[in-house]
């Protein structure tokens, strides 16, 4: 009764509204946590021939004395951070403001600015992390073609299909991106013009439509690719080499 009276004081909705952005906060929250640890570790992030995607590229500079990870990592986070889907997962699972539909937002009335203002105006440069995450892309894909090659010679393990998954899965994520179907049609009147851009962006459209979907496979497959290095390396378990 007394969860009755409170919920219905936000919302008229009557049901499980808040078990989306729950669960969300839940999922983001450990994303965070692990990964924050496993860039900061700086160990157990390469087996031969597989590198971690969290380490990828691999910088090895002598004028940085912290872990290499926190070098190239900025633009992945930052990437996934300004993504218009995860801007309105985390606002809705983190500041409420509102945390679904017809749910009243925790926020005071007249407070909200949306992304007009600093800090959230920063969200406007999405597009340029789109361009440093495929840079880093780039060189998780370099990675998947070098986990086919073994001291021995060419081959496949279940590392290097858990490497080509994940590159596959952040490769969707990247070519779904609403930046980059404005790369790719944005400042077009007239298709007919360019019908080569225009199937593309006919593709991109139809990836777009999912994009929610490859968010989600592709940050579940970048922390699996880098729990399956790391306990490799803590020799937890072991690679099975398929050919
Ligand atoms: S909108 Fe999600 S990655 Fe660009």
């Amino acid at each position: 009764m007394a969860n009755g009276t409170a919920q219905s004081s936000i919302t008229l909705r009557t049901d499980t509204w808040w078990v989306l952005p729950l669960v969300t906060a839940i999922v983001l929250a450990t994303f965070g946590a692990y990964s924050t640890w496993r860039a900061f570790a700086n160990v157990d992030f390469l087996v031969q021939p597989y590198l971690s995607p969290f380490y990828s590229p691999y910088i090895l500079a002598s004028w940085w004395p912290f872990s290499p990870a926190l070098l190239i990592l900025w633009a992945p986070l930052g990437f996934r951070a300004t993504c218009y889907y995860y801007r309105k997962a985390y606002y809705r699972s983190f500041f409420m403001a509102p945390p679904g539909c017809a749910v009243k937002p925790m926020a005071k009335a007249g407070n909200y600015e949306g992304e007009t203002k600093f800090p959230f105006i920063i969200q406007n440069i999405h597009r340029y992390f789109f361009y440093a995450a495929a840079v880093v892309l780039f060189f998780l894909w370099v990675d998947a073609f070098h986990a086919l090659w073994f001291e021995d010679g060419f081959g496949i393990g279940v590392g290097t299909i858990v490497l080509f998954v994940n590159v596959i899965l952040l490769s969707m994520y990247s070519l779904s991106c609403h930046s980059f179907r404005h790369l790719v049609g944005g400042r077009f009147d007239v298709f007919s013009k360019c019908p080569t851009r225009f199937r593309l962006w006919e593709k991109v459209s139809k990836w777009n439509e999912n994009h929610a979907m490859w968010a989600w496979l592709s940050l579940f497959s970048v922390a699996l690719a880098d729990l399956y290095i790391f306990l490799l390396a803590k020799g937890v378990i072991t690679d099975l080499r398929i050919i």
